[in-house]
């Protein structure tokens, strides 16, 4: 079968969808359930439809786009990722996979294809954690890996629920109704970035991803006693921050401990109060970031967290409580999906590279209820999380093209 993709469409589509944004270009922020966020899935809602596809939304606004295939009782075949996009960012990380899988739907459609299995495009919502502190908050609660109760608990930055966020963007549904019945899907494919220099640097067009690491997000509330920059004298004081200080620090060295190169840690996000040059911080908040492809190895990283916080509240006389906002194991990709991809490269005479995924997708919780892969394309100097994240169109349309094919044999 000759399959054909539309790298001009692709490109229109990706630019159309990087205007919903909070941001000027070149940076995309597209934060979940945000009106840029809605006008987004509207739009994508549309072009679904219009390429036949039956579209539906959860209660959660996980939206759903199938092509049916002649056998209705069996698994569908699904494909997607997320449009949500983290403040300054990029405009390829997660629709490439969006974008791209509904591409590869339409050459085979064009090609004339009958899938025996339906195809189902998933755009997951909520993949980054920028409004609930959590990631994959879409494909962790259809997947059953997080509870509706525990979800229904989660508040964004301005203390709004879940829920009164949700119903405001027009999702009433009760969340209980999310999780899929076992058996929903067959298999799983997501296209993605590599957000990674590896592809690139080796001059490769396709990684087929064997497993993705595990990753763990910690929150930090630090107190201490504010007061005046000027009038507190040093042995007085119980200064939050460098408290903080000493834990983001202890962080790089636990990670750096373990000798691993597959162990990395982050301290990205610190918030001080009350935030002012001539007043001693009180309070700061803290948010941990740590992975590894190996579990033991990143969980005792998270033990030696732990010890750091106890040494520097009793060295500082600080309050320091740490709560897990999330501790997942790796995933290990089903076999016959990378068979699938890797015979859809040869197919296309398309050199590929097995590897790791160092960063998590929502094909994490789908590898939870399905056989799952993903495929990378490589990005300009394995940027993202920035403006000038970088994909090409022909690059995107190499991915798209091997989906589509993969997409074919998972199908018939
Ligand atoms: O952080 C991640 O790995 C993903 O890009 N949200
Ligand atoms: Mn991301
Ligand atoms: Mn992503």
């Amino acid at each position: 079968m000759q399959i054909e993709v539309n790298s001009d469409r692709i490109a229109a589509d990706l630019d159309e969808l990087a205007k919903f944004s909070d941001t000027e270009p070149p940076a995309v922020t597209r934060i979940v359930y945000s009106e840029a966020d809605q006008r987004a899935r509207a739009w994508l809602k549309e072009q679904c439809q219009t390429s036949g596809l039956a579209v539906r939304e959860d209660a959660l606004g996980n939206m759903f786009a199938r092509w049916q295939g002649s056998d209705t009782g069996g698994g569908a075949v699904g494909t997607g990722s997320h449009i949500d996009a983290i403040p300054h960012s990029g405009r390829y990380d997660g629709t490439t996979g969006v974008i791209g899988g509904l591409e590869a739907i339409r050459a085979l459609q064009h090609a004339g294809f009958k899938p025996r299995k339906s195809i189902e495009l998933l755009t997951f919502i909520s993949e980054e954690p920028t409004r609930f502190g959590i990631g994959c908050l879409g494909s962790r609660m259809l997947s059953g890996t997080l509870t509706h109760d525990n979800a229904g608990a989660l508040k964004d930055r301005q203390d709004q629920s879940l829920d009164a966020v949700r119903n405001a963007a027009g999702l009433t549904g009760p969340l209980t109704t999310v999780k899929l019945p076992a058996g929903y899907y067959s298999s799983f494919v997501e296209l993605h970035i590599e957000q990674g220099p590896i592809l690139e640097k080796e001059n490769i067009s396709l990684g087929v991803v064997t497993s993705i690491a595990a990753p763990a997000a910690l929150r930090v509330l630090i107190e201490g006693e504010g007061g005046h920059a000027g009038a507190v004298l040093m042995p007085q004081r119980r200064d939050a921050f460098l408290g903080a200080a000493e834990i983001a620090l202890a962080v790089e060295a636990e990670v750096l401990a373990t000798g691993a190169i597959d162990t990395v840690g982050t301290c990205g996000l610190v918030e001080v109060f009350p935030g002012l040059a001539n007043s001693i911080p009180s309070r700061v908040r803290l948010e941990l970031d740590v992975r590894d492809t190996d579990l033991a190895r990143r969980d005792a990283v998270l033990e030696q967290i732990a010890h750091a916080c106890d040494a520097v509240a009793a060295k500082r006389k600080l309050k320091i409580a740490s709560h897990t906002l999330n501790a997942d194991a790796p995933a290990v990709c089903g076999a016959e999906v990378v068979a699938a991809l890797e015979q859809a490269c040869e197919a296309e005479g398309i050199a590929y590279k097995r590897m790791v995924s160092r960063a998590y997708h929502d094909s994490l919780f789908m590898s939870r209820i399905a056989p799952t892969a993903m495929l990378f394309i490589p990005c300009k100097g394995g940027v993202s999380h920035r403006p000038d994240e970088y994909a090409s169109p022909q690059d995107i349309a190499t991915g798209a093209r091997v989906l589509a094919r993969t997409l074919a044999a998972l199908a018939s």
